[in-house]
């Protein structure tokens, strides 16, 4: 892997050019509360900024495109994943990131796991889910609740993030990936 300020560079221009604004603004919104999150819990700074920025990287492929790419590939994809294609985003970020810019295992899994946790999880991965779901740019939580998120500690943090996207996504009427029942059950206290 490259020198991290090179690498963040790097990625910066490939997100810049191929997300979004609103994506992109997102992905430096979780570089930032990833940042933060690292320093606070001792956790590799360089590594949660660098995975924070390039999480989203395959979020805008078209469908179709994901589909293709898993299947070029050899990426298992799971029941739930065939149904709700856009979950792929997470499994194919992970991919695009070991083969473009050599990701160490736990950068690739932190990708891997940010939108349906795993039961897997380190603490890289348990900030980047944080970050994701609370940076400073979402508008479906406001900074009170995280400040009080915040006061539960890394796991607990994750485990009431997990019911936060449980409860939005059966009041919506969509399909709960298991990961996230395993994941919430895992670090359940
Ligand atoms: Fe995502
Ligand atoms: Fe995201």
């Amino acid at each position: 892997m490259k020198e991290p300020d090179i690498l963040l560079e790097e990625i910066n221009q490939d997100i810049k050019r191929t997300l979004s604004e609103k994506r992109y603004i997102h992905s430096l919104g979780v570089m930032n509360k990833a940042e933060e999150l690292a320093k606070q819990y001792h956790i590799n700074v360089d590594k949660a900024k660098i995975v924070g920025l390039a999480h989203d990287i395959a979020k805008e492929m078209p469908k179709e495109e994901k589909i293709a790419y898993v299947k070029n590939h050899d990426i298992e994809i799971d029941e739930i994943e065939k149904i709700n294609i856009e979950l792929l985003h997470a499994k194919i970020g992970a991919d695009i990131c070991k083969n473009k810019y050599q990701f160490s295992q736990d950068m690739q899994d932190a990708i891997r796991y940010h939108t349906t946790g795993s039961p897997e999880m380190d603490d890289l991965a348990k900030i980047i889910l944080i970050a994701d779901k609370t940076e400073a740019g979402r508008k479906n939580i406001n900074q009170e609740e995280i400040k009080e998120l915040e006061q539960k500690g890394l796991e607990q943090e994750v485990v009431a993030l997990l019911d936060r996207s449980i409860i939005y996504t059966i009041k919506k009427g969509g399909l709960i990936h298991p990961d996230s029942v395993y994941t919430r059950n895992r670090f359940f206290m």
